[in-house]
Formats: structure tokens, C-alpha cells, sequence
């Protein structure tokens, strides 16, 4: 079947504003998006620019809008989107460096402010940090993390006001704050109950539908938010 691809183009060196280019091409309800945008870049516009690595929605380097979603381009089949017309647009919220491609730096940053790394205790162990499967269950979703910022940019909250830390940083956060075998979730219970941590959260539930990984976001930016009101971390 034939499909029209309009992707929204900009390289801020050249261009004055972003513009729709338009693709018409022979595709299979079976193929990728990305698939389709290889085939765009490799035999119709060298130019186009967008990021992907693994292909198989583990490394989160290819979140797009398409067709108004935010998702990741190598999870989504042509006939998922029950349509033969797609827009492809840059996820939001963050700066456009060309194309689909966007500075990941200000989301990083978020990342980084949570602290998301393990930190026990200050004298470890002498074998091992023992976990029950009732302790693990508590974080299990939100190790399943692949930053891929799909939720982070489809919030409206994050799109009005970058200093919010964000979804993602949320969920990072909740994953040591909740580890049974973790010592510093009262440090980044601190951190997310300044100005631009875990309240600025209206549970818009546009992170839960965005999530690839089908993390329940917004329940777990609740329970953060339940610790910080009631102290059970
Ligand atoms: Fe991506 Fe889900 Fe992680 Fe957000 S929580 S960065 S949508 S994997
Ligand atoms: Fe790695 Fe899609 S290319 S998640």
C-alpha cells in the first residue's frame, strides 16, 4: 500500500522556522516506522535526520511524535496506526538540534538531580545486599526504566515550565527511594519536594499512556508523593 509521510523538518542553522516535508512511499502494514524512515533516509532524503540504535526498544533513543503520540519508532507497526497518512513531529519540550533530533541534555540533567545510583550502607555487606521478592516487587516497574523521555515530553506541566525535574526523573527517583537495601531516599524525598520535584505533578496521565515500557507513571509519582506527605519510605 502507498503511505504519506509528513515529517516536520528544522535545522536551526538553515531554517527560520520548522516545515512539513512530505513522503510518498510503497510500505507493508508489517513495517516499523522506523523501517520507513531508513527507507526515507537511504533512498529518497540523505538529508533527514533522526536517532536509533538498538531497533528493538531497548536503548530509547528513537521517541518521536507520531501521528500526535509520543512513542518509540521501532515499536510501532504501520498498521497500528490504522492509517495510511503519519505525521512524524520531534518529541516536545525540549530543543530541536535538527529534524527529529533534540538536545537531551535539560532531561539529563533532571536525571542526574535525583542522584540514580545506589547508595547502602557505609559499611557493606560482607557477601551480599539480601532483597526479598516482596521488596523487589515494590520496584519493579520503575527498573524498567529505559529513559527514553517519551513521558517527560508529552507532559504539559514539563512543555509550561522546564525546571519541573519531570516524569522520568520521578520514576528514577522512585526506584532507590522504594529499594529496600538503598539509605539515601530521605536525600531524594528532599529533592523532589522542592518547587520543581514531585508536586507540579496535575496527573495529566499523558506519561502512563505515553510509556513504552507501560510503567504506571502517574501511580508512581502518587506513592512519592505519599512519602513525602506521610514519611513511608
Ligand atoms: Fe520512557 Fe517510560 Fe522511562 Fe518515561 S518512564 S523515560 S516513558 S521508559
Ligand atoms: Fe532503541 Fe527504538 S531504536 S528503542
Amino acid at each position: 500500500m502507498q503511505a504519506t509521510f509528513k515529517i516536520q523538518r528544522y535545522n536551526p542553522e538553515k531554517d527560520k522556522k520548522p516545515y512539513w516535508a512530505e513522503y510518498t512511499l510503497e510500505v507493508d502494514a508489517k513495517d516499523r516506522i522506523l523501517d520507513i524512515l531508513h527507507t526515507i533516509k537511504w533512498e529518497m532524503d540523505g538529508s533527514l535526520s533522526f536517532r536509533r540504535s538498538c531497533a528493538h526498544g531497548i536503548c530509547g533513543s528513537d521517541a518521536m511524535m507520531i501521528n500526535g503520540k509520543n512513542r518509540l519508532a521501532c515499536k510501532v507497526l504501520m498498521m497500528d496506526l490504522g492509517t495510511t497518512t503519519v505525521t512524524v513531529e520531534a518529541i516536545r519540550g525540549l530543543p530541536v538540534e535538527k529534524d527529529l533530533i533534540v538536545d537531551m541534555k535539560p532531561f539529563f540533567d533532571s536525571y542526574e538531580a535525583v542522584m540514580p545510583y545506589f547508595i547502602g550502607d557505609a559499611v557493606p555487606p560482607a557477601t551480599e545486599y539480601i532483597q526479598s521478592h516482596a521488596e523487589e516487587k515494590i520496584i519493579d516497574a520503575s527498573t524498567k526504566c529505559i529513559l527514553c523521555a517519551c513521558c517527560t515530553t508529552s507532559c504539559p506541566i514539563f512543555w509550561v515550565n522546564g525546571q519541573y525535574l519531570g516524569p522520568a526523573a520521578i520514576v528514577q527517583a522512585h526506584r532507590f527511594i522504594f529499594d529496600s537495601r538503598d539509605r539515601a531516599g530521605a536525600e531524594r524525598l528532599e529533592i523532589l519536594n522542592q518547587t520543581t520535584g514531585d508536586w507540579r505533578c496535575r496527573s495529566a496521565y499523558n506519561c502512563t499512556e505515553a510509556c513504552p515500557r507501560d510503567i504506571p507513571i502517574t501511580e508512581i509519582i502518587g506513592q512519592v508523593k505519599r512519602a513525602l506527605m506521610y514519611g513511608t519510605a
